[in-house]
């Protein structure tokens, strides 16, 4: 097989209302919360970035200016900061070459399915990448990013790409689940799709995570691609036209995800990120134990 096209370009569907986390995010977007000192934006950025993919597409909404201003320059800030001796290199991964941020508007929240869609123009005429920030994927010690995961074993197979994890039985009916062929390692063959389906008609119990390699047929597929699950239009529904025309694959990711769109999910992931930080860990597990033990 001739290598497939890289993947240069990466979508970011960031129009939600985060209405879960309201009154926080009346005024701010909610991938602007912090775990510990990066908002979660960030995160999905640098996982990007580590992929080897430089331009970013935000599909935003209104209220949601404060993700490109992070992404920009601060120019009185730098200013204020230079002066005062203070190292800038905390803003180094807030950086983006000029060209390299693009957003579109998502003007009606009609489903995920939709909000792709919207970046079509900008995609054009070449595989990409999408992440659903609301997810944080931390890998394994030693193991690359998850996306870099998925770009390498795109080199391989080509074609589309989702992330795959197991999820308890009763847990299925709230992700997109996949019908899995012929397994080799951590690749396994997609040969059906279904969004939110019920328990007794999941095909399996491995859900689609958040991260998602896709040629740029989607596109013409969501041009017509009618509702779905939840009266929404599914990116589920429209890649399961794909499978059968082009090579469809899973990725099962060699790390833990951590469901930042849920309450409880983000109060896990600011605790597992602070215990795998040199600079905190020490003292957050021995505040976590005498917390623990207080109750
Ligand atoms: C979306 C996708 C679903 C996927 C999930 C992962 O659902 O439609 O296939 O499993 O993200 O979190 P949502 O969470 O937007 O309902």
């Amino acid at each position: 097989m001739t290598s497939p096209k890289p993947i240069r370009k990466a979508v970011f569907p960031v129009a939600g209302l985060g209405t879960r986390f309201l009154p926080a995010t009346k005024a701010i977007p909610k991938e602007m919360l912090p775990i510990i000192d990066r908002p979660l934006i960030q995160y999905a950025v640098d996982e990007a970035r580590e992929a080897g993919i430089e331009q970013l597409i935000f599909v935003t909404g209104r209220g949601k200016t404060a993700i490109v201003e992070h992404f920009d320059t601060a120019f009185e800030l730098e200013a204020t900061m230079n002066e005062r001796d203070k190292a800038l290199d905390v803003l180094e991964p807030t950086r983006i070459q000029p060209g390299n941020l693009v957003t579109v508007r998502q003007q009606v929240p009609l489903g995920l399915g939709h909000a792709i869609w919207c970046a079509r123009v900008i995609v054009g005429d070449e595989p990409f990448a999408i992440f659903l920030p609301d997810e944080l994927m931390i890998a394994s010690k030693g193991s690359t990013g998850c996306m870099k995961q998925m770009v390498e074993a795109y080199d391989r197979v080509g074609g589309n790409l989702i992330s795959v994890l197991e999820v308890p039985e009763e847990e299925v009916s709230s992700y997109g689940v996949i019908a899995p062929g012929k397994r080799d390692g951590a690749l396994t063959e997609v040969t059906g799709l279904v969004e939110k389906p019920k328990r007794a008609d999941a095909p399996s119990n491995l859900i689609i995570s958040g991260r998602y390699i896709l040629q740029p047929e989607v596109m013409r597929v969501l041009e017509t691609q009618g509702k779905g699950a939840g009266g929404e239009v599914q990116l589920t529904d429209a890649m399961a036209q794909m499978i059968g025309q082009q090579p469809f694959h899973a990725v099962t990711f060699a790390g833990k995800r951590y469901d930042c769109g849920s309450k409880t999910g983000f109060v896990e992931a600011t605790l597992a990120v602070a215990l795998e930080r040199e600079d905190m860990a020490h003292e957050v597990r021995a505040m976590a134990k005498r917390l623990l033990g207080e109750c």
